[in-house]
């Protein structure tokens, strides 16, 4: 479809792009008074994956969250969490984080002059997220703790103490992220036949799930994907049956033990036929490094989880060439730069001289 000028009417409307909110007004529950607190998050690239396409034998595309302000899929239930809290007359927010949410809710806090407290798991957070965090001026605590623990203390602070919790316990977070589907379904003109996520607090499937049933009940699309959900294997208490109290995985943004939306989570695999399942961090790795190098899309290591379950498991029965995938890739890969170096050779120094770079490239 095209314009009398020729364009394409979604690349106009991604040049006025006007953030989760103002986009997707009709589907969120604001009003015309609710002040919006935005940083024009959402509007992300979704794009194809060539390599990965003729690998899984389907033409499978990457949404890429990492094109966020903070880097993240958080800013979009951030806006939403925050817009409220200051419609609530709210004073100051606070939060439990893997990282993340703890870098969106210190810069959107901080946009609305708001006051944050973020409680994140001592040694177990990305540096990238650390410093955006302390950057955005949110006060940081470091648990001697893991995150689950971290997040029954953030609740209590929320029963006990003036302040408003923005983890995705908190609904406006799920309305705000639950746009992912949204434009997942106005970019491709239809919902995708599989939808591959990871999981950690289980929110954001949750959300998923419930943005693609509200666009096709609103007649935005005519079917529902099949929704999988990826867990880190040393990380998988939905997998498991049960929770797990000393979770671990390289993939630190989803070293989680008892996600706080498992229902959530497991309504969507079942009510759309599809499913949670454990991918190995060898495997997680061998996805991300496959992301960098034969797709040029740089992922967190916790994001390249949807794309490590789609190559580890392959297809769902039924789907084929003819079928469209979407993998999300949750957060940017600059947030955890030890990882990236862990993971390529050591970069080799040379001498400040022609010669010298000519031979080590194998030029001389
Ligand atoms: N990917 C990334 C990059 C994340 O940061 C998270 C969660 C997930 C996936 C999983 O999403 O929790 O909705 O299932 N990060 C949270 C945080 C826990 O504190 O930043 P989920």
């Amino acid at each position: 479809m095209s314009t009398s000028d020729g364009l394409c009417p979604c690349s106009i409307r991604s040049l006025r792009w006007r953030g989760v909110i103002e986009e997707y007004r009709d589907f969120l529950p604001v009003s015309s008074t609710t002040p919006v607190v935005s940083l024009l998050e959402g509007g992300t690239p979704l794009i194809e994956a060539p390599r990965l396409s003729a690998r899984i034998g389907a033409r499978v595309m990457l949404k890429i969250e990492g094109a966020n302000p903070t880097g993240s899929f958080k800013d979009r239930g951030m806006t939403m969490a925050i817009s409220k809290a200051v419609e609530e007359g709210a004073r100051a927010v606070v939060c439990a984080s893997t990282g993340n949410t703890s870098a969106s809710a210190a810069a959107f806090a901080g946009r609305a002059g708001l006051t944050s407290a973020v409680l994140i798991p001592e040694g177990y957070i990305a540096l990238g997220k650390l410093a955006q965090a302390l950057i955005h001026g949110s006060r940081v605590l470091q648990l001697r703790g893991n995150f689950d623990q971290a997040l029954t203390i953030v609740r209590e602070l929320g029963e006990k103490a003036p302040v408003t919790v923005v983890n995705s316990v908190n609904p406006y977070r799920i309305e705000g992220q639950k746009s992912g589907a949204f434009e997942i379904v106005d970019q491709l003109g239809e919902a995708p036949d599989l939808h591959c996520i990871p999981v950690g607090n289980a929110g954001n499937i949750t959300a998923y799930w419930k943005g693609y049933q509200e666009f096709k009940e609103a007649g935005r699309s005519t079917r529902l994907p099949r929704m999988h959900g990826f867990q880190a294997a040393g990380a998988a208490p939905i997998v498991a049956g049960h929770p797990i109290e000393h979770p671990d995985t390289v993939a630190t943004a989803i070293r989680i033990g008892n996600p706080a939306s498992w229902e959530g989570a497991t309504s969507a695999a079942s009510e759309s036929g599809g499913g949670i399942a454990a991918v190995t961090d060898e495997q997680i790795l061998e996805a991300y490094r496959f992301l960098a190098q034969e797709e040029s899309i740089f992922c967190e290591p916790a994001s390249a989880a949807s794309v490590a379950g789609l190559m580890t498991y392959g297809l769902p029965d039924g789907l084929g060439p003819g079928s469209t995938v979407v993998c999300v890739l949750t957060g940017h890969g600059l947030k955890d730069p030890d990882i990236a170096i862990s993971q390529i050779q050591v970069p080799t120094v040379v001498d400040a001289d022609l010669s010298a770079v000519l031979e080590e490239l194998g030029l001389s």
